[in-house]
């Protein structure tokens, strides 16, 4: 049976950490780090998500300013919101909830937010950086995703780590930071040959695929981490004819759980990690713009 990963707890312990850090910050430097968070239009679970920013950053005793914007918005209007905030000097990071409605291309957002602003790590500059192996912001999720693997004390230096999915936001940094530990890195996706037998050779096995619980138990290697990323809601009808949802991951948790040696929880894993990291980076972004 596998050891929970519980990223809420760990979650809990490091924004903890973290009141005590920006306390301090605010002695030193008169003023609290500030996020800004733009959300474009009313997908619920954007909405639901950027509610768990501004939440966790009050948490931690952080500032933050939303800026809610209609889903018809011009591109125009969006950049110049963040032109206004990239000229801001009491904002420190911010952050454009994606995805974004489909008459605004998401590249020109990302490029026009200030590199040393870029509390999501998404920016060119950034990821270019990440890819030289020079300091930078690092994604939340990926960031996240390795504080977790080593939470559990097993060492990643020579382990075979098998991330499926390939997104610019998880699959392809979580490899990069992977690989920058010493493992030994396959990116698997949608057709890779043989998946199954791909997965079952991973010490390390982080899925970020966004489909409903397609990682099953003979898919994973005896003893194995496993990170599961996905946030899927799935409708499951009672016998009486009653629609429920529920929140699965791109693991099959039940079967999983027997032959993994660690997994985390979907919810409670991967995602609360993800908050928690957005504080960090905007902590990180505050301290390299005041010094
Ligand atoms: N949508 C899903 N994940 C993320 C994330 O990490 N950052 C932003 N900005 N949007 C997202």
């Amino acid at each position: 049976m596998a050891q929970l990963i519980d990223g809420k707890a760990l979650s809990l312990s490091l924004k903890e950490e973290m009141k005590g850090r920006i306390a301090g910050i605010e002695k030193e430097f008169g003023r609290k780090p500030c996020l800004a968070v733009i959300i474009v239009g009313d997908n619920p679970a954007s909405r639901s998500y950027v509610r768990g920013k501004i939440k966790a950053a009050e948490f931690v005793g952080m500032d933050s300013r939303l800026v809610e914007l209609p889903e018809d918005v011009s591109e125009e209007r969006l950049i110049a919101e963040i032109a206004q905030l990239n000229e801001d000097e009491g904002v420190d990071g911010i952050l454009v909830q994606l995805p974004l409605p489909k008459h605004i291309d998401e590249d020109r957002i990302i490029d026009a937010i200030s590199l040393d602003k870029d509390v999501d790590g998404f920016h060119p500059g950034n990821v270019a950086k990440l890819w030289l192996g020079r300091p930078c912001t690092v994604p939340c999720t990926p960031k996240g995703i390795m504080a977790m693997i080593e939470s559990t004390g097993t060492g990643i230096s020579g382990k075979k780590a098998v991330v499926v999915g390939r997104s610019n936001i998880v699959g392809k940094p979580v490899a990069k930071l992977l690989l920058d530990k010493n493992a030994t890195v396959t990116i698997a996706h949608s057709r890779t040959a043989n998946l199954a037998d791909t997965c079952r050779e991973a010490d390390i096995l982080v899925a970020a695929v966004g489909r409903p619980e397609m990682i099953t138990a003979d898919m994973i290697k005896p003893g194995a981490i496993v990170i599961d990323v996905g946030i899927n809601r799935v409708s499951c009808t009672a016998a009486d004819g009653t629609t429920t949802f529920r929140l699965v991951g791109d693991v099959d948790f039940k079967s999983a759980t027997e032959v993994a040696g660690y997994i985390t929880p979907v919810p409670g894993g991967v995602g609360p990690m993800t908050i928690t990291m957005l504080m960090q980076n905007t902590i990180e972004c505050f301290l390299r713009r005041i010094n």
